[in-house]
C-alpha cells in the first residue's frame, strides 16, 4: 500500500491504536454483557429494563465496528484474541447478578461501567484533539452514545 497521507498527519498512531484497542475490547464485552441481560431481566419493571439493555447491546456492538475501522485506517490490527478481551478492555467486566429480577443490581452495575466509559474517552478526547481530527469525531460520537447511557440507567433506577 502506499504512504497515506491520513496516516502521516497523525502522530501518535501506535499510542491511538493501543488506547482504540482498549476501547474495542471493552465495547465487545458491554455489548455482549447487555445482551446477555436484554434476555435474562425479568420481574416487575424487567421488561422496560431489559429494552434499554437491548438497545445499549446494539449501540457498543456499533462502537466495537467504528473502533475496529479506526485501527485498520491508521494502518494498526484490532486485538485478535477474544479471550484476551478482558485483559486489554478498559474497565473491568461485571459478571450479571445470581437473581434474573434483581434488575437494579444489573443497571448499577452498568452505570459503573457506563462511567469508566465516559471516564476514559473523555481522558482518551484529550489526548487526540490536536493531532487527530478524525478519532475525536468518533470518540466524541461514542461519549455521547455513553453519556446518554448513564442518563437513562440512572433515570431507570430513579
Ligand atoms: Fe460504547
Ligand atoms: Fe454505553
Amino acid at each position: 500500500m502506499p504512504k497515506l497521507k491520513g496516516q502521516e498527519i497523525v502522530k501518535n498512531r501506535a499510542d491511538i491504536i493501543k488506547d482504540l484497542n482498549r476501547a474495542v475490547a471493552a465495547e465487545l464485552l458491554a455489548a455482549y454483557r447487555y445482551l446477555y441481560l436484554s434476555k435474562y431481566a425479568s420481574g416487575m419493571h424487567g421488561r422496560e429494563v431489559a429494552e434499554r439493555f437491548a438497545k445499549m447491546a446494539n449501540d457498543e456492538w456499533g462502537h466495537v465496528g467504528m473502533f475496529m475501522e479506526r485501527i485498520i485506517q491508521l494502518g494498526g490490527r484490532p486485538f485478535e484474541r477474544v479471550s484476551e478481551a478482558e485483559k486489554v478492555a478498559f474497565g473491568k467486566y461485571l459478571l450479571p447478578p445470581k437473581d434474573e429480577t434483581d434488575w437494579k443490581k444489573m443497571l448499577k452495575d452498568s452505570l459503573e461501567g457506563e462511567r469508566d466509559a465516559i471516564d476514559f474517552y473523555h481522558k482518551l478526547l484529550q489526548k487526540v484533539h490536536t493531532d487527530d481530527a478524525v478519532t475525536t469525531h468518533l470518540v466524541r460520537e461514542a461519549l455521547e452514545d455513553e453519556v446518554g447511557d448513564e442518563h437513562a440507567l440512572a433515570t431507570l433506577l430513579a
